[in-house]
């Protein structure tokens, strides 16, 4: 079977990354998660001023985008490939709920988003990639031979955040995080630039009640259904 290109959308935390990093090993692909680059702006932005008394300085941002550079790269103490800001392994900062506080509204600009799709184009024109995030399906790869929608309910979803975070040994409550991961859909579904949608053509995949085990198979049928 030709490598293909596997989309994989849909709301903050439902495990999107998990079931795409996954899939991506047991067919050999390459992993690549968005979302970890609008995270790596949103760094640059706080670390760069352009966030002043929890305003976002849209303008001061644009301006300063030709400074961003971000990749992905290998580490020795993780199998995991880890984002890289100018230089720098930002992995870990990129996931604090500073972060997270305000990536949906810095993914809203559009100046950051064409950036970001023209590199994630790069990334995946050889095809034999999954890339999850908001717009994959619908605006980086609307060709895509496979597209996933996931949902799963607020709850479960911030239930399985938590426990992440405070595994972590990050200091969250619970209500922080569903209160976050709300107001991220709401963001998310909501603005201008490309918004996250279901495309007519994705296929939803509800995983309330799926163990990552059955989400793989799941995709791993829909992908082996493509085959023949
Ligand atoms: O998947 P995530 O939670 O790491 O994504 C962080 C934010 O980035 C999310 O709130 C929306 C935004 N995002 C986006 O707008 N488009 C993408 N392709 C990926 C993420």
């Amino acid at each position: 079977m030709q490598p293909i290109t596997i989309a994989i959308d849909g709301y903050s935390s439902c495990g999107k990354s998990t079931l795409a990093r996954a899939l991506a090993k047991k067919l050999n692909y390459v992993f690549i998660d968005s979302g970890a680059m609008y995270r790596g702006v949103t760094l640059f932005a706080i670390e760069n001023e352009c966030i002043i008394n929890g305003i976002v300085d849209k303008e001061k941002l644009t301006q300063k985008l030709e400074q961003i550079q971000l990749r992905f790269a290998s580490v020795e103490e993780d199998e995991r490939k880890h984002l890289f800001l100018n230089g720098k392994d930002v992995e870990k900062q990129i996931r604090s709920m500073e972060v997270a506080g305000y990536v949906s509204e810095i993914a809203t600009i559009r100046e950051v988003r064409e950036k970001l799709v023209l590199s994630q184009r790069e990334m995946g024109k050889n095809g034999g990639v999954v890339m999850d995030g908001r717009d994959i399906g619908s605006v980086v790869f609307p060709d895509a031979e496979l597209k996933l929608f996931v949902t799963a309910s607020p709850e479960v979803r911030a239930e399985r955040r938590f426990k992440e975070l405070t595994e972590q040994g990050r200091n969250v409550t619970r209500e922080e995080v569903l209160v976050n991961l709300m107001e991220r859909d709401r963001i998310d579904t909501s603005r201008k630039e490309s918004p996250l949608i279901q495309v007519k053509d994705a296929i939803v995949l509800d995983n309330t009640n799926m163990t990552p085990e059955q989400q793989l198979e799941f995709a791993l049928q829909k992908v082996h259904e493509l085959a023949i």
